[in-house]
């Protein structure tokens, strides 16, 4: 442990973190007998969707920074602060995910607004890609990004309100009510939306499309309505955890990594090389709990910069 306790006495430092530091303080533990109750094995899909590394729908699978972010009752929902999100696909080749929300207004039904949140966590390593692209709509004269935060707006592909209150049943209300101007709208990026609510925005309603980089000359009718994540996640051997027949997760209680292979060996890097039946400490997870470390500061560190 002694390359380890460099960096812990590093963060130690810092005092107004929202990460759990005791859960450094914790990581002994996992040279304990273990605490993790795993009773079958992590599923492999939910609904139509495969799960794999990083994902996990059972606790204790896949990455720790993605606990908690999943709910799969028949079908796969990511949840944020601001709703659960039906996953309609993920690409691991790609890292990305696509997710709609039921409740958002399209250019076939409007709804109510609401506002799209994230958790800090979240908006980093798992944030709306750049290709899609928040319309806003029905904007009042005063709105913030009609003003002084103008430039946040930008040319989507030649795209104007007026077609998208014209091409779209949902949005042609927003025509009907103004006698001689449509109300403003902005197309914008997650980047505007995670700074202001759609209160601050004062735009009465929004949706969002996605592989927004084709659409050039396509009609709003035609365009794909739904939000695409981009996530990352350090490569922390996990390849070799699975070509051994294991599957990538952790310590439910320590968050300490671990490649789940079968009740009979539950603390090794991979389910080939070690065995482990008497729970003492042994060279693959120490290096596996290093490799934790580094990337905990990884994330410690963009947090920090964020800000
Ligand atoms: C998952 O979804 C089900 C059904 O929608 C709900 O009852 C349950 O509380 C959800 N779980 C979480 C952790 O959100
Ligand atoms: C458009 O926005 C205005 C406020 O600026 C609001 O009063 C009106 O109800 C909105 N239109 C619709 C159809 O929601
Ligand atoms: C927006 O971009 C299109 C090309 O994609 C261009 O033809 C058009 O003039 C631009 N509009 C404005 C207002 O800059
Ligand atoms: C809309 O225009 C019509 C005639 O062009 C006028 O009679 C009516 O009062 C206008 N309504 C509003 C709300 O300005
Ligand atoms: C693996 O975890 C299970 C469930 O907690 C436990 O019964 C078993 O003894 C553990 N095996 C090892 C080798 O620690
Ligand atoms: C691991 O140990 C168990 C018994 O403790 C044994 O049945 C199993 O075959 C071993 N697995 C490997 C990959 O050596």
């Amino acid at each position: 442990m002694s390359m380890a306790s460099q960096p812990l006495s590093a963060i130690s430092g810092h005092r107004n973190l929202k990460f759990p530091c005791p859960l450094l303080l914790l990581l002994p533990a996992l040279f304990l007998p273990n605490s993790l109750t795993f009773a079958s094995p992590c599923r492999t899909s939910c609904g139509n969707i495969p799960i794999k590394y990083p994902f996990g729908i059972d606790d204790g699978c896949g990455a720790p920074q993605f606990r908690r972010m999943f709910n799969c009752s028949t079908d796969l929902f990511f949840l944020t602060p601001s709703g659960s999100y039906k996953v309609q696909s993920i690409d691991y080749d790609k890292q990305s995910m696509v997710i709609y929300d039921p409740a958002m207004s399209t250019c076939s039904i409007l709804q109510p607004h609401h506002d799209f949140t994230m958790t800090d966590i979240q908006s980093i390593i798992i944030p709306p890609s750049p290709d899609t692209v928040f319309a806003l709509l029905n904007c009042s004269i005063d709105s913030p990004i009609l003003n002084h935060y103008k430039y946040l707006c930008f040319n989507f592909s030649g795209h104007s309100c007026d077609e998208l209150y014209g091409a779209c049943n949902a949005f042609r209300v927003f025509h009907l009510l103004t006698n001689s101007t449509s109300p403003p709208c902005c197309f914008t990026g997650y980047d505007t939306v995670k700074l202001m609510s759609m209160n601050i925005l004062d735009c009465s309603h929004y949706t969002t499309v996605l592989n927004s980089e084709n659409l050039k000359g396509v009609g709003a009718l035609d365009w794909e309505y739904g939000m695409k994540l981009s996530f990352s996640v350090a490569d922390l051997g996990c390849d070799r955890c699975e070509k051994s027949g294991g599957s990538c997760g952790f310590d439910t209680e320590t968050e300490g990594l671990l490649c789940l292979c079968s009740i009979s060996s539950n603390h090794t890097r991979d389910c080939v090389g070690g065995n482990i039946s008497s729970g003492g400490p042994n060279q693959a997870s120490v290096v596996f709990i290093r490799e934790f470390i580094f990337l905990f500061l990884s994330i410690l560190h963009l947090t920090l910069t964020h800000y």
